[in-house]
């Protein structure tokens, strides 16, 4: 009886949630192109931008790529993660802010569009843009991005860590991970390819420290990694290092391929996050096929940032175009 009347309450709760992120993932309102008059350099000036910053400091490009999946999972892609407040309480004060740096670079793009055309170009835009832009610069895919998506004017630091609801985390299983891009309109097969953004950047040693040191509390290791991968690993991290970041990919972090699926398949994906697409048949046959001769993921990696570009997003006269990206006009 319990349980059916838990079952129940989670229905609930997931009616609540969708209602919530009202516009889910249709992405009504956005286009390719949607600059093409009232600002047609627009994405000109975001490529030079970023090609500029790739030739001086390519590990943001993990950074940046990411910074457009924390953006569309909290509030929809409304640009929320970039707003500051004065008493540090908006998203980007949260604990998974961890992984996130290059404001500045979305600042400095923000600032050369405002010179060409005031007004026009939004913060939410600037950040889908240049995800695609880094990711063509590590040598990856080039997909078409949609754009108009407007400027949301809400960010809560408790948003991103929110029960259910904030982002998933990076020792999430994989039913919680199905969950929460379920919750956005996003598949199991957007989780995998998605996942795939992990042949580029680096995680904290305190993101995956337990899997070496401390699994189950008894001192134990991770069993379901590989033993001699975890004792590389711990040449690297020691026990509470808050500062050492490790590869997600090693010996191609800087280079957007496939070699992040061979690594998960033979256990050694860095995050449980990572190993959990084995215990799934769907994501684990993805990742059988991207590393083999044919593999889809370039093509498939555009479509699911198309996907998750489109979630809950501000389109029409919702919301505004900010001038700064870090505040509210
Ligand atoms: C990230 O969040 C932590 C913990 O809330 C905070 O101390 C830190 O200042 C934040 N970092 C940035 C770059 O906002
Ligand atoms: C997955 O994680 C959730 C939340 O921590 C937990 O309730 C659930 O039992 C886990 N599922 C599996 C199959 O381990
Ligand atoms: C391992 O985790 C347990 C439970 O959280 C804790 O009591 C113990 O001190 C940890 N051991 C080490 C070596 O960190
Ligand atoms: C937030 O934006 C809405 C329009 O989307 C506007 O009505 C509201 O006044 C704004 N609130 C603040 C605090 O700027």
């Amino acid at each position: 009886m319990a349980g059916s009347k838990n079952l129940l309450g989670i229905f609930m709760l997931q009616i609540m949630l969708v209602g919530l992120f009202s516009s889910h993932a249709d992405g009504q309102g956005l286009k390719v192109g949607f600059y093409e008059k009232s600002c047609p350099q627009a994405e000109a000036i975001v490529s030079k931008v970023i090609s500029d910053v790739m030739s001086v400091a390519p590990s943001l490009s993990g950074p940046l790529l990411r910074m457009h999946f924390h953006d569309c999972f909290i509030r929809g892609c409304d640009g929320s993660v970039l707003l500051d407040s004065p008493n540090g309480q908006s998203e980007k004060f949260s604990p998974p802010n961890l992984s996130l740096r290059g404001f500045n670079i979305i600042d400095r793009v923000k600032l050369a569009l405002e010179k060409a055309c005031p007004d026009v170009v939004s913060c939410a835009d600037v950040v889908a843009l240049v995800a695609r832009d880094v990711t063509v610069a590590t040598k990856g895919p080039h997909w078409e991005v949609e754009t108009g998506r407007r400027d949301g004017n809400v960010s809560l630091i408790g948003d991103p860590i929110s029960p259910g609801t904030g982002l998933p985390s990076f020792s999430a299983n994989i039913t919680v991970l199905k969950q929460s891009f379920a919750l956005r309109g996003l598949s199991a097969k957007d989780l995998v390819v998605l996942s795939g953004g992990h042949t580029i950047g680096m995680s904290h040693c305190s993101s995956f420290e337990s899997r070496l040191y401390n699994f189950t509390g008894k001192g134990d290791t991770d069993p379901t990694m590989d033993p001699n991968y975890i004792a590389r690993l711990k040449l690297k991290c020691k026990p509470r290092d808050q500062t050492t970041l490790a590869e997600l990919d090693p010996g191609s972090f800087k280079t957007f391929d496939d070699s992040y699926y061979r690594l998960v398949t033979k256990r050694r994906g860095l995050l449980e996050s990572d190993a959990a697409l084995l215990n799934d048949p769907e994501t684990r046959a993805y990742l059988v096929q991207a590393i083999s001769h044919g593999s889809t993921f370039f093509k498939d990696f555009g479509v699911s940032m198309v996907n998750m570009g489109r979630i809950g997003v501000l389109t029409g006269s919702q919301g505004e175009v900010r001038k700064v990206c870090t505040k509210t006009n």
